[in-house]
């Protein structure tokens, strides 16, 4: 567990930094009961990525990915923020240059209500069209299992980035343009395999910001980390403000 000493410096970078970006992972949720993905109780323990999460999988079963989906829409359904989504609202409350990029898609620092964000893989709320490619809201739980466009009647597929598949142009040019203007990057529960995402620590290095990771364990680079606060999410964020 992160120390007084620790959580106290980390404190004062943070009330010091005038310009952060933080970077979340599936560790933030942990803390309202969203499963992770890798590690002992991980979403890829029990499921093959390259089964459910490619646009692969989705050409060959679609009914299986959205039965996936479905299962995971109805337990995310059911979560809502924890104090580590909240504190993050009231950082950006407080910072006139703040920027927020996150992997999951769980929609929960959305619901906290941050709101200069970027849902770098997707939102799992969000369904997209693959005839029109219309984006739209959608809350329904479960839904059908191929459903279908109101408008093209084409299947439509979760609003998620997936393996093999590339981010969204203006989500890559904002992480890249967040990264290099900041002079703090908070790196919050992620394991730091998948990128772009793993790569945005050594972004951050090369503008000479300072970065501090919260995370229940150590994570594969950690010299590209200044300060590292061992702890839960929720615990440990809401000490920074
Ligand atoms: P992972 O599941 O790979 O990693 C979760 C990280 O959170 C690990 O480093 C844990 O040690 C840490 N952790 C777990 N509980 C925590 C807690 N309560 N407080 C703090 N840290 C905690 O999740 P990501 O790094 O987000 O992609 O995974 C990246 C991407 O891989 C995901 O966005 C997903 C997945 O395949 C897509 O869905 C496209």
């Amino acid at each position: 567990m992160a120390t007084d000493d620790q959580i106290l410096l980390a404190r004062t970078h943070l009330a010091s930094a005038r310009n952060v970006t933080v970077l979340t992972g599936a560790g933030i949720s942990a803390d309202s009961g969203v499963p992770t993905f890798r590690g002992a109780d991980g979403l890829w323990r029990t499921y093959r990525a390259e089964d459910l999460a490619t646009p692969e999988a989705f050409a060959r079963d679609p009914r299986l990915v959205w039965e996936w989906y479905n299962w995971r829409r109805e337990l995310i359904a059911t979560k809502s923020p924890n104090p580590a989504h909240e504190a993050l609202v009231e950082l950006e409350r407080r910072k006139k240059q703040f920027w927020l990029i996150t992997q999951n898609v769980d929609g929960l620092h959305r619901a906290a209500g941050s709101r200069q964000l970027s849902e770098i893989h997707g939102n799992i709320w969000r369904v997209r069209c693959t005839g029109c490619g219309e984006i739209s809201e959608n809350r329904e739980v479960p839904l059908p299992l191929l459903p279908m466009c109101g408008r093209c009647h084409a299947l439509l597929r979760p609003h998620i980035v997936w393996f093999g598949e590339s981010l969204r142009e203006e989500d890559l040019h904002r992480c890249d343009e967040v990264l290099r203007d900041c002079d703090l990057l908070l790196v919050i529960g992620t394991s730091g395999v998948v990128y772009p995402a793993a790569g945005y620590a050594s972004v951050a290095k090369e503008v000479g910001a300072l970065v501090i990771e919260i995370n229940l364990e150590t994570t594969p680079r950690p010299d590209l980390v200044d300060l590292s606060l061992q702890g839960r999410a929720k615990d440990v964020v809401p000490l920074l403000l």
